[in-house]
């Protein structure tokens, strides 16, 4: 019998390249010397020697922009030049000029209008979604979110005593008719729904078009907030970036946020929270930003000169060819390797005990969610290794499989 792995989701968040010439970057991927490696505490951030660990899905150590950030800080940081006030509280919504120059950047890049008032400053999208966790909970206990999904929003949301009910994804992403169902059935409306319509982690899908229009419609009738997290729609592999669920016509109820994470860096930590005036109202009155003010206004002015200069747009087009490359090597060395018979009962965590020894690792789907669907998939992420490390890494994972099958 023939089965393949549902590899349903090859995703990598980003690969971040040093701004030069993606040929120049692939040539020196092709010739390295030495491992991709990366001191952690914990596994989401350790890549020892010569493993490869594909659940890391951030940037490689060795391509983070640090010169490009350094010269951002030194001129937005000049003692002479400067507006001492950065190192001031500042506005709970975020600076002004800060928000200004993500608007433009973002109208540029997604082809909308973003106006800046519709903008909140925020520390990366993990931060965002505790934020308003924490302003949307109320009465509410419960929201509802995909089954699949990011494997740490449930722990977010659990540290806000908010439990987490489970709506499936298909092949269109979120499926409506349990939502609907279940909103109908329910007493109240959940304090939200969180969901990543873009490029979702881990399954890669993107909500379809009618699908989102009904889902909008959904939020209306029923009232409850959508928080959209979307992390990683500049780092399309077409042409044309996908729009934030918060751009579209009757997106009264969303709320998107967006990270510089996947795009500069994620030690950044910064972010930005899209949404009518009406989420931002009810964000700024929050009692941490009112005692606090706005969110790490260094880094966002720091971010800002980035924006300014012309740097993460440069950037940005040099992670996309950095990523297809990356994405095109680790399918096709799957592709030649993986579509040979698989025993569909063979579960991804026991793939992972038998790779562990070959110095191989990746998130098995039990990780993103409860359904007994996941424990077949396996999620690998492509960002942070270079071409040979992810091919050395797919082929070490069919010797895994072999031991299994043998
Ligand atoms: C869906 C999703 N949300 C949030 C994050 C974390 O975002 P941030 O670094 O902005 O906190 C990630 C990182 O992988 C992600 O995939």
């Amino acid at each position: 019998m023939i089965y393949h792995i549902p590899l349903h989701s090859i995703i990598g968040s980003l690969q971040n390249s040093p701004g030069e010439a993606d040929s120049k970057k692939d040539t020196i991927c092709l010739n390295m010397h030495q491992w991709t490696v990366q001191g952690g505490t914990t596994p989401q951030q350790c890549a020892s020697d010569k493993e490869v660990n594909f659940s890391l899905g951030q940037p490689s150590p060795r391509l983070l922009p640090i010169e490009a950030i350094a010269e951002a800080a030194s001129r937005s940081l000049d003692p002479n030049g400067s507006d001492r006030l950065i190192l001031q509280y500042g506005a709970a919504q975020g600076r002004f000029s800060t928000r200004e120059s993500v608007s433009v950047f973002l109208s540029k890049r997604h082809q909308i209008a973003v106006d800046p008032s519709h903008l909140m400053i925020s520390t990366g999208n993990s931060a965002a979604l505790g934020l308003l966790c924490s302003a949307l909970r109320r009465t509410h206990a419960t929201a509802f979110i995909e089954d699949p999904s990011y494997l740490h929003a449930p722990n977010i949301l659990k540290s806000h005593g908010i439990q987490a009910i489970r709506i499936p994804v298909d092949q269109e992403g979120l499926c409506l008719d349990t939502l609907e169902h279940l909103l109908c059935t329910n007493q109240s409306a959940p304090a939200f729904l969180y969901c990543i319509p873009t490029y979702h982690n881990p399954t890669g899908r993107t909500l379809s078009s009618s699908r989102r229009k009904r889902l909008l419609e959904l939020a209306t009738e029923h009232e409850f907030p959508i928080i959209a997290d979307e992390p990683y729609n500049l780092l399309h592999f077409g042409p044309n970036a996908i729009p934030p669920l918060a751009s579209e016509p009757n997106a009264d109820w969303v709320i998107s946020l967006g990270t510089f994470s996947k795009i500069l860096g994620p030690g950044l930590r910064l972010g930005w929270i899209h949404a009518s005036p009406r989420w931002i109202r009810l964000l700024v009155k929050h009692g941490e930003l009112v005692s606090g003010g706005g969110l790490n206004p260094v880094v966002g002015t720091i971010v800002q000169q980035t924006i300014d200069s012309g740097f993460l747009d440069s950037h940005i087009d040099c992670i996309r060819k950095t990523l297809v490359h990356r994405s095109k090597i680790l399918h096709q060395s799957l592709a030649n390797t993986f579509w040979i018979g698989i025993p569909q009962s063979i579960d991804a965590n026991t793939l992972l005990k038998a790779a562990k020894p070959l110095r191989v690792q990746f998130t098995p789907g039990s990780r993103c969610g409860p359904s007994s669907d996941n424990h077949t998939f396996m999620r690998l992420s492509f960002s942070f290794y270079e071409p040979e490390e992810l091919v050395e890494g797919a082929e070490r994972l069919v010797t895994a499989l072999h031991t299994l099958l043998d």
